[in-house]
């Protein structure tokens, strides 16, 4: 397990690709991301990989449903051990009670509003307050629930920092170091001004996965942290 605030993004359909990612970073990072697709695809066996790895589980699977159905899919999912277990905050409070109670060890994280989603596509689907607005109401209603970590935009990591207060964990996806691609990601941050922003996770995949040496460009951005 390595020391850099990064969570690599393992977004894979091929195990393979994974076990290579896993060798070329573990000792770099402090923790691997499985999302929906590669769960969905691989299932444990990708957990597993991480879970031997040394480094922390950030099992991403955005949980969203009754909090009876929350509760049962959390205590399921106990069994990985997961540091981070993603729930979607618009779930409600009871939703986000109910995935703490079920996994105390685990920091329960609240996904704010999605970043694809913007104040029109918003109000399509009856939101009407401001995006920005949002969050911070999601946030805050998240952590009072007792979820210990928020997943947001970097450029709204500010604000939801002085919602929030100190001890809860704020990570951000939409990272880029300068001069990379930014793939389908709108609204990017470098890592460094993201975690001056307040993050205190950075959630990084196809800049360092889709590298043609993966080890020099993880070794790069945690270089380019350290120095900073
Ligand atoms: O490859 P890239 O660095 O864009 O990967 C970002 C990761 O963060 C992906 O796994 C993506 O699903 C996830 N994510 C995101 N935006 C959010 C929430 C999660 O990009 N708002």
């Amino acid at each position: 397990m390595g020391t850099a605030p990064i969570a690599i993004a393992l977004d894979s359909r091929e195990i393979e690709d994974l076990r290579e990612w896993i060798a070329q970073t573990r000792e770099i990072v402090s923790t691997l991301k499985i999302g929906l697709e590669t769960f969905y695809r691989i299932g444990a066996d990708a957990i597993d990989l991480v879970r031997e790895s040394g480094c922390d589980l950030f099992l991403d699977v955005k949980l969203h449903d009754i909090p009876n159905t929350v509760a049962g899919a959390a205590s399921a999912l106990a069994r990985y051990s997961p540091k981070y277990l993603t729930v979607h905050a618009s779930g409600g409070s009871e939703m986000v009670r109910a995935a703490c109670a079920a996994l105390p060890e685990t920091y329960i994280t609240a996904v704010t509003v999605l970043t694809s989603l913007d104040d029109q596509v918003l109000r399509e689907v009856g939101i009407c307050t401001p995006a920005q607005d949002t969050v911070l109401r999601q946030a805050a209603s998240a952590v009072e629930a007792g979820a210990r970590a928020i997943v947001c935009s970097p450029h709204e990591v500010s604000r939801v920092r002085s919602e929030v207060g100190v001890d809860i964990v704020l990570i951000t996806p939409g990272v880029r170091p300068a001069g990379a691609a930014p793939d389908d990601q709108k609204r990017v941050m470098t890592p460094v001004e993201a975690l001056a922003a307040g993050a205190d996770l950075l959630v990084i995949g196809r800049p360092i996965t889709g590298a043609v040496n993966i080890n020099s460009a993880a070794l790069a951005i945690a270089q380019e942290i350290d120095r900073s």
